[in-house]
């Protein structure tokens, strides 16, 4: 069964994103192995403390290497994606060992999910897709934009459309394809 990495853009507790990602999980139930990347201790990257690499972020390669395809569920910040996405893909973008050129995420398989207010994430998975291709990633290019449902704001439990769900089902059986 292929190995599917969830990255989940945002480290707040009752996280929209995480929700959607926890519906995808359920969507992928017996069709492939679902793993959530934890890499909330990851430092700012910074080039005096590169190498040796800091354990947090070898844990992280690790988890990378190890799988078929990225799924990252993402919120717009500010006409953008969050800075722990940055700086995780900063990390991902430098070499594995200190005078080399390989990376972790070179040549990776990547969709992106974002949910968010009414513009659907749609700048953030723009210029996110743009920085994982520019690191070498293979971007898939149909993402999907969810907009949080107005009384989620208030109740933090996020419901979503027919239309919401027939799209995550068709991204995630063109995504299997994708990583196949
Ligand atoms: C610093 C900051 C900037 C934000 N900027 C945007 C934005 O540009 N567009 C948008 O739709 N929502 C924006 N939001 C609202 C987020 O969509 C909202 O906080 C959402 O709940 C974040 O995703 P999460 O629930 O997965 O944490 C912003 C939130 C924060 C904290």
């Amino acid at each position: 069964m292929k190995k599917i990495l969830f990255v989940v853009g945002s480290h707040r507790k009752q996280s929209f994103n995480m929700q959607v990602a926890q519906y995808v999980k359920a969507l992928l139930d017996g069709k492939a192995q679902v793993k959530f990347l934890d890499y909330a201790d990851m430092p700012f990257i910074n080039q005096d403390t590169e190498f040796p690499t800091p354990l947090s972020v070898q844990n992280v390669r690790n988890e990378i290497s190890a799988c078929d395809g990225i799924w990252v569920f993402c919120p717009e910040y500010n006409f953008s994606y969050p800075a722990v996405v940055k700086n995780l893909f900063d990390w991902m973008s430098r070499p594995m060992k200190q005078g080399d050129t390989v990376t972790a995420i070179e040549g990776k398989k990547l969709t992106i999910t974002g949910a968010g207010g009414k513009n659907a994430t749609k700048n953030c998975r723009e210029k996110l897709s743009e920085l994982l291709k520019f690191i070498k990633g293979e971007v898939f290019d149909f993402s999907v934009g969810i907009i949080i449902n107005t009384e989620a704001w208030v109740t933090n439990e996020l419901v979503l459309t027919n239309e919401q769900k027939q799209k995550l089902q068709k991204q995630t059986e063109e995504f299997l394809k994708f990583i196949d």
